[in-house]
């Protein structure tokens, strides 16, 4: 199994490219099952979610060949319309099947996708919105079974904002017969970049990024080319390997304006960053300050960088709150933060950091999930000595070659078996 060996001391300098969005690809390589024929998509990162999205989609009858960052999709009638358990139990998002198929062929057979890490992450939210528009849906044996001749429109308040359902709805909710209005949708740049390829696609949506989202469906949709937007989770990552070891980083070729509740986080902790249309630089700062943090649904914190500025947050100057809304069960990395001398006190879904400038060292430590692993390799990059950080397969499903891109800025990291 990959480990990650990262030797402290290296302020990072330099310019680095942002890939293409993890969870702005995954739904889109979803929604090509509503339109038979050819899609053509760029900048697709190359991770592991990705290809077990394409296996995914394979197991159904597609096919798909990848060229550097462009990734084809060919669409064919499914021959099957089940996503089996051993494909939905390494990716999550793959229940983002269930809308494209229920609503193309009128029924699916999709496995639940179970826990993880991070929380039981449920989806009955995902669910409960297909019964409104008419389907049946049953449980059994560990699978969802669900069947609708023709969804129908209706208007779906979600309780609770989730990004999955809003693109599972929406993504259903192109082919059926009338009109579908979400209220309470998510509001994430990713359900942006879908709703733009379902639009290029024939689909008629209007409200996407804000919390109303009205789709009006059409008889068809026929396959288009799609440029996937950059990944603001890693930009926002790539912002804090910079900050934290004092540093002087132009991250590239983002979406800064995504990414405007960090920014001012880490201003208000001291950091000068310029924004410009599709970078942003963090200025070199010896010391910051402890800032309280709250994450909460698109546009404010990010959950996705929570451990990462909790990171930073270890060595800020003066104390900190970390509170966690979206997951219940999101502060893994916090025990291994400890193990490298971090002075966390966590509680339900709060935790108090207080910061030690200088005062982390090297550890062998573990990922437990992507953000989380994220997390342990900034905190490694200032620990003093050799961090080791194991599991890392968890940043490989969501990060595209992050110690080529840190060492090119001057990070001294290196994998080992
Ligand atoms: C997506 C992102 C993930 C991010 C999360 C929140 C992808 C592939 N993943 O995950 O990186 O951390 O949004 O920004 O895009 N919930 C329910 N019932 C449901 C659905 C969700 O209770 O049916 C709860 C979840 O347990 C969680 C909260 O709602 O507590 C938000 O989840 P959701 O927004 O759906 O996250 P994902 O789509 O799974």
């Amino acid at each position: 199994m990959d480990t990650m060996l990262i030797k402290s001391g290296a302020q990072l300098h330099g310019t680095v490219e942002t890939s293409g969005a993890k969870n702005a690809a995954l739904p889109i390589l979803f929604s090509t099952l509503l339109a038979e024929g050819e899609h053509q998509f760029d900048n697709v990162p190359v991770l592991k979610d990705i290809e077990s999205t394409a296996n995914l989609l394979e197991s159904l009858g597609c096919t798909s060949q990848r060229s550097g960052h462009t990734f084809k999709v060919q669409v064919t009638k499914l021959k099957s319309f089940e996503a089996h358990y051993d494909l939905v139990r390494k990716m999550r998002a793959s229940i983002l099947c269930l809308g494209p198929i229920l609503a193309k062929y009128g029924e699916a057979v999709v496995s639940l996708p179970g826990g993880c890490a991070i929380g039981t992450r449920p989806i009955d939210l995902h669910l409960d919105a297909m019964k409104a528009m008419g389907a049946e849906i049953q449980l059994k044996d560990g699978y969802v079974l669900a069947k609708a001749k023709k969804l129908k429109g209706t208007t779906i308040f979600f309780e609770k904002t989730t990004v999955g359902g809003t693109e599972n709805l929406l993504m259903a909710a192109t082919l059926a017969e009338g009109t579908t209005t979400i209220e309470n949708a998510a509001k994430e740049p990713e359900i942006v970049d879908l709703a733009n390829y379902l639009i290029k696609m024939g689909a008629k949506i209007s409200g996407h990024g804000t919390s109303i989202i009205k789709i009006e469906g059409v008889q068809k949709l026929s396959p288009a080319k799609h440029a996937i937007m950059a990944d603001r989770i890693e930009a926002g990552t790539l912002l804090i390997a910079g900050a934290i070891t004092g540093g002087d980083v132009t991250v590239t070729k983002c979406q800064p304006h995504d990414l405007d509740a960090l920014i001012n986080k880490m201003r208000e902790s001291g950091f000068k960053i310029d924004i410009k249309e599709n970078s942003m630089r963090v200025h070199p700062l010896s010391s910051w300050d402890g800032v309280d943090v709250t994450t909460a649904p698109h546009p404010l914190f990010p959950t996705d960088l929570q451990a990462q500025f909790m990171a930073l947050m270890t060595v800020a100057k003066g104390a900190s709150v970390v509170t966690e809304t979206v997951f219940e069960n999101r502060f893994m990395h916090v025990t291994e933060l400890m193990r490298l001398g971090a002075d966390i006190t966590p509680k339900s879904q709060v935790a108090v950091v207080r910061g030690k400038p200088g005062g982390l060292s090297a550890a062998p430590v573990m990922a437990t999930d992507l953000r989380a692993s994220a997390s342990l390799v900034l905190a490694g990059l200032v620990a003093k000595g050799e961090t080791q950080v194991s599991r890392i397969y968890h940043l490989d499903r969501g990060y595209e070659g992050l110690e080529s891109k840190l060492s090119k800025l001057g990070a001294k990291v290196k994998r080992a078996q």
